[in-house]
């Protein structure tokens, strides 16, 4: 059997490779970066050692921006109103990886890391049943049963390198779009975090005494340039991770609902995709029209459920993207922020499309706006509330 599995370069997935290796079955191991900052190069030849019987490497950063995050900057979507959703974006990349990888070795299996917990099991599996029903999915870590020191064990006996240093008690995952940061004290909900869970973000205390402006400019929803400068995606995202994570900008503690029915705590580091998402929502505030993005508000979190849900190749998704591109039209135009300690708040914003007119909206008495035309309207817009009242003797106001 051949089987293709999401290799990390962890503990647990170099011990399903093994493991693999051992129930006879023939394991390719798929290494994606993503942007999580690791090297490929080691992440292949520890696979090779290990026992896989080949090694697909891919670096697929601009994919993963122009098809996954893009998408999601322009549905500003972010789960339970917080979470900007890096992980969930990234599995259905990976399992389309996976199927193609599958694809072209003849395996009929693809297998995968997670645990029986969380939501990734869920994505890799509804993902592949989307695009390749005919494919069939495992999950040894989940399926087996092994506790860490099991797994660790194993591991010694079969010569798998363990980290010699002090294992971190922290599960992290990590992208392009941002990290994860899970387990060990954060399981306690009123445990504030220490400082050593965070790595893209300065805390906000430690951060510069001077605010630093950002700005960013987007064509027809997705952002070009940064202060000026044009910048592929995901170049553009490494940078600002940078400047606003500096700033001690984009970390959110949040009690999130996994698909599995689970409360779970997250710490989670994210500066491009809030200010991100900030920005780009500003810039549509001032592009679109109030019935657009009142509707678009409810599309949006529907969005971040199905992709939170393991939906993202699925028809409802399709067709949300279709409504989201058509908004996209003239959303045009730079967003200016302040980045202080913590905090990022728009400072400015301008567009060539911008449906804000200053005529009409100034209190200057020259203004273009009709006001003796606002006495009719206001008759007929009160008219249900004045005939109900007439009827009933008015609405009791307690
Ligand atoms: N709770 C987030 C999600 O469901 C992050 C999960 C992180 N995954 C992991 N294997 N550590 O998308
Ligand atoms: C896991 O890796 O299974 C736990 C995290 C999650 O899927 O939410």
């Amino acid at each position: 059997v051949k089987v293709v599995l999401s290799y990390s370069g962890g503990l647990d997935t170099s011990v399903c490779l093994k493991w693999f290796r051992e129930q006879g079955a023939e394991p390719y191991a798929l290494y994606l970066d993503l942007g999580q900052g690791e090297s490929a190069q080691d992440v292949e030849a520890k696979a090779l050692r290990i026992g896989a019987a080949g090694a697909f490497v891919r670096d697929a950063r601009e994919e993963f921006a122009a098809e996954y995050i893009a998408p999601a900057i322009k549905a500003n979507a972010l789960y339970g109103g917080k979470y900007p959703l890096f992980t969930a974006l990234g599995r259905p990349l990976i399992a389309k990886k996976l199927v193609e990888a599958a694809r072209e070795v003849g395996a009929t299996h693809i297998a995968h890391g997670s645990t029986g917990k969380g939501n990734d099991q869920v994505r890799f599996d509804v993902t592949t049943a989307s695009i390749a029903p005919d494919l069939k999915v495992v999950a040894p870590v989940r399926d087996w049963n092994m506790s860490r020191p099991e797994e660790i064990e194993y591991a010694k006996r079969h010569g798998i390198p363990v980290p010699v240093t002090k294992e971190s008690p922290y599960s992290v995952d990590a992208n392009l779009w941002g990290r994860s940061i899970e387990a060990g004290p954060l399981e306690d909900p009123d445990h504030e975090p220490a400082e050593d869970v965070f790595e893209l973000t300065t805390a906000p205390e430690a951060a510069p005494d001077e605010p630093e402006y950002v700005e960013i400019s987007f064509e027809e929803g997705l952002p070009t340039a940064l202060n000026g400068e044009e910048l592929e995606l995901a170049e553009l995202i490494g940078a600002l991770n940078a400047q606003a994570g500096a700033h001690g900008v984009g970390r959110i503690d949040m009690i999130e609902d996994r698909l599995v029915g689970i409360k779970s705590r997250e710490i989670y580091e994210a500066p491009a995709a809030l200010t991100i998402i900030q920005a780009h929502r500003e810039l549509e505030s001032l592009t679109l029209t109030k019935d657009v993005l009142r509707f678009k508000a409810q599309v949006e979190q529907r969005y971040a459920e199905l992709t939170y849900d393991g939906l993202w190749f699925t028809p409802l998704k399709s067709a949300l993207d279709a409504f989201v591109e058509e908004t996209q039209k003239t959303v045009t135009g730079t967003v200016r922020l302040k980045l202080y300690k913590g905090s990022s708040t728009v400072a400015g914003r301008s567009a060539p499309r911008a449906l804000y007119n200053k005529e009409l909206a100034t209190y200057d008495p020259n203004s273009t706006f009709d006001e003796s035309a606002a006495a009719g309207f206001i008759t007929l817009w009160g008219l249900p509330a004045r005939q109900w009242a007439a009827v009933n003797g008015g609405q009791t106001v307690p």
